[in-house]
């Protein structure tokens, strides 16, 4: 079976764009593929964070994850500071990554513009992403268009190292960009982010949904309730064609260009609609939320099935690179 690596922020709560745009694809993924889902820790930390709160963040990510139906029964998800060797494999690949590639990318410059001083973890980001992909040899890599360019340095990396130390030991992992999707935020203009404050929570309850849909931006040109709209620029109109079964969004589509519906009950539908998935994953993360060792269980045992794969690829990364051999046997903790 061909293996996918994922890894996502711990960012809190999923809101819908993590969701639709990622998460939602890794469950049907689990299903087929051999996955390894990551909640990211040791990535979050390259830029200005609140210690304090860290933990939360990563603990309701993992409560999102599995509400949202990633089943531990069908994938391994795990933290990445759980599984040492993410760090390990990283600082072997910075010895074979070029510090121009880094300069390079994107994510750096755009990140970097807004700090006052650059850190070496920031700029290594990348690297770290590849010891997370490459520790269990994964073939695939569900991203954003984002990450691409991360992916294409992940390769780089590997033709590298296996070049310099053995031919066959890393795969050139390939990046799955077709189903990630790009979902437009509140405000009708921004990918939606937290950070943007346009999103809407994977877990909120109907009346806060309500309270951030109700105002949400809809297509300019309709400015009175009697002004038909363009269903096409409307990106309540294109929430619908997540949440609404396929009549209405034909529906919704006939009404906003007649001007048959005002905004307001375009939006009163997609809310019941919304609610109608949602209640589900509330209900879910709030079983967990009441057994929270049970969540800590399943990312305790996400972390050893992870750790098995990883120490298995580090001893013959070790080996490769002549990196001496303890003595002192490799115990499980
Ligand atoms: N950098 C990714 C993002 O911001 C998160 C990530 C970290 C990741 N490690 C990964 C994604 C490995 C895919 C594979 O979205």
């Amino acid at each position: 079976m061909r293996r996918v690596f994922s890894g996502i922020q711990p960012s809190g709560e999923l809101h819908l764009g993590n969701y639709l745009g990622a998460v939602r694809n890794w469950v049907e993924l689990q299903e087929q593929y051999d996955c390894y889902f990551c909640i990211v820790d040791y990535h979050a930390i390259t830029q200005d964070y609140d210690a304090a709160a860290l933990p939360a963040r990563t603990f309701d990510m993992a409560v999102s994850l599995l509400a949202a139906g990633i089943d531990p029964s069908h994938c391994t998800l795990f933290v990445q500071s759980h599984v040492h060797e993410h760090t390990e494999l990283a600082w072997v690949f910075n010895t074979v990554t070029p510090l121009g590639d880094l300069e390079r990318m994107t994510q750096f410059k755009d990140k970097s513009k807004r700090q006052e001083s650059v850190l070496a973890g920031l700029l290594n980001y990348p690297v770290l992403q590849a010891a997370d992909v490459l520790l269990y040899k994964a073939d695939l890599v569900p991203v954003g268009e984002d990450q691409v360019q991360h992916i294409e340095l992940m390769r780089e990396i590997v033709r590298k190292w296996n070049a310099k130390f053995g031919s066959d030991v890393f795969p050139e992992p390939e990046a799955m960009v077709g189903k990630a999707r790009r979902i437009i935020g509140l405000d009708g203009q921004a990918k939606m982010s937290k950070s943007l404050d346009n999103t809407i929570g994977l877990l909120d309850t109907p009346d806060q949904i309500w309270e951030r849909l109700r105002p949400a931006v809809t297509d300019p040109a309709r400015v009175k309730r009697t002004d038909p709209g363009t269903p096409e620029v409307c990106n309540i109109y294109n929430l619908h064609k997540y949440f609404s079964p396929s009549d209405t969004v034909t529906h919704v589509a006939a009404q906003c260009r007649s001007a048959g519906w005002g905004c307001i009950e375009c939006k009163r539908v997609l809310a019941d609609n919304m609610e109608r998935t949602l209640t589900d994953f509330r209900h879910r993360a709030a079983e967990l939320r009441a057994h929270r060792e049970r969540v800590h269980e399943i990312l305790d045992d996400g972390a050893r099935r992870a750790t098995a794969v990883a120490r298995e690829t580090m001893l013959e990364v070790r080996r490769h690179m002549g990196l001496l051999d303890s003595e002192q046997p490799q115990t499980p903790e």
